[in-house]
């Protein structure tokens, strides 16, 4: 988050930009989704489903520490849910996890949220 002053940031947002949790590929999952947003960097999700609920996400990012934030924040709050609400976490779910972000890196949750949902809808298109 270097080009942005850290008095913006809330602490929730600093904490998983410095110590994201669930960073990098599950060593076992049935479910992936990655999409490139308009700022041209990719977010990635792998999800370990089990009888229809999230056992295990895990998150990449090319991008920003907000999208570092962001990524992280949307494994935790998934994790346990049903792949059908997982679907549906929004940006705005994530920003308020964070307790928000500066208005110029809010798009970074908006990516986590739609590739979690192409995570989830690559789950549920296979009939599982
Ligand atoms: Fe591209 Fe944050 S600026 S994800």
């Amino acid at each position: 988050m270097e080009d942005i002053d850290q008095e913006d940031l809330s602490p929730q947002v600093i904490e998983h930009a410095r110590r994201p949790r669930n960073k990098g590929i599950l060593p076992v999952y049935n479910a992936e989704g990655r999409i490139t947003g308009p700022c041209g960097d990719t977010m990635a999700f792998w999800l370990e489903v089990r009888d229809g609920m999230v056992k295990n996400a895990s998150f990449y990012t090319t991008g920003c520490g907000a999208s570092l934030a962001c990524g992280s924040m949307a494994t935790c709050l998934v994790r346990g849910m049903s792949v059908a609400t997982a679907a549906s976490l929004s940006q705005k779910d994530i920003l308020d996890a964070l307790g928000g972000l500066p208005p110029e890196t809010e798009h970074c949750a908006l990516l986590a949220a739609n590739t979690m949902r192409a995570a989830c809808e690559n789950y549920l298109d296979n009939g599982r």
